[in-house]
């Protein structure tokens, strides 16, 4: 049985990686941070973990083709048979989605289609919604669409702050991504 190989993206502080990291079977399938903001908090904490990264800065290539093409020949010298989201900040394009079709994954801090993009959850906050949640799902073109693997959600808590909210989606997410990452990594080795 092959042994699953992963690459997490991600472009900001890295909570969700380091949660992986955490896990056994999931930090013995990551070869590889791929981050597009030099400097982010992430690159930090997967060097500190042994973890190989690819940071790129988008704003040299001169297509996103051009850049997807970089980080696709990484994602083959090393093999890598499925690409984790993890506050990725950034549409996946043609050139990674038609070599990964069906094993690009997101999680989104909300209850898709409800407040796609930046700031979910401060979308949400405004919104006065009295339900709101994490969401993980298939890639394809679009801002955080594509099929929905699995939702979760969680009520308001009237007189809460954003901040507050926020601790409580991302303890929601910190439980549920590893899960999800788990389980569609053992489906795919158990067919073979
Ligand atoms: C997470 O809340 C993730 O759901 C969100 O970015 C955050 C990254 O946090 N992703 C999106 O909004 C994607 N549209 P982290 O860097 O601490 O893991």
């Amino acid at each position: 049985m092959k042994q699953q190989r992963a690459s997490v993206f991600a472009s900001g502080t890295g909570s969700n990686f380091d949660v992986m990291m955490q896990d056994e079977d999931i930090a013995n399938s990551i070869v590889l941070l791929v981050c597009d903001k030099p400097g982010a908090a992430v690159i930090e904490k997967a060097e500190s973990l042994g973890v190989p990264t690819l940071v790129l800065d988008p704003k040299i290539y001169s297509s996103k083709q051009e850049y997807e093409k970089v980080i696709y020949e990484k994602l083959q010298s090393l093999e890598v048979d499925w690409i984790f989201l993890a506050g990725y900040m950034r549409l996946i394009g043609e050139t990674l989605l038609s070599q990964y079709e069906g094993r690009i994954i997101n999680i989104h801090p909300s209850i898709l289609p409800s407040f796609p993009g930046k700031d979910a959850i401060g979308q949400a906050f405004r919104a006065g919604v009295s339900k709101t949640g994490v969401t993980i799902h298939y890639v394809d073109e679009g801002m955080d669409t594509g099929p929905i693997i699995a939702q979760e959600e969680i009520e308001m808590i009237p007189g809460e702050t954003e901040e507050q909210l926020k601790t409580r989606i991302q303890a929601v997410e910190h439980r549920l991504y590893p899960n999800v990452m788990k389980q569609l990594m053992q489906n795919v080795t158990e067919e073979l």
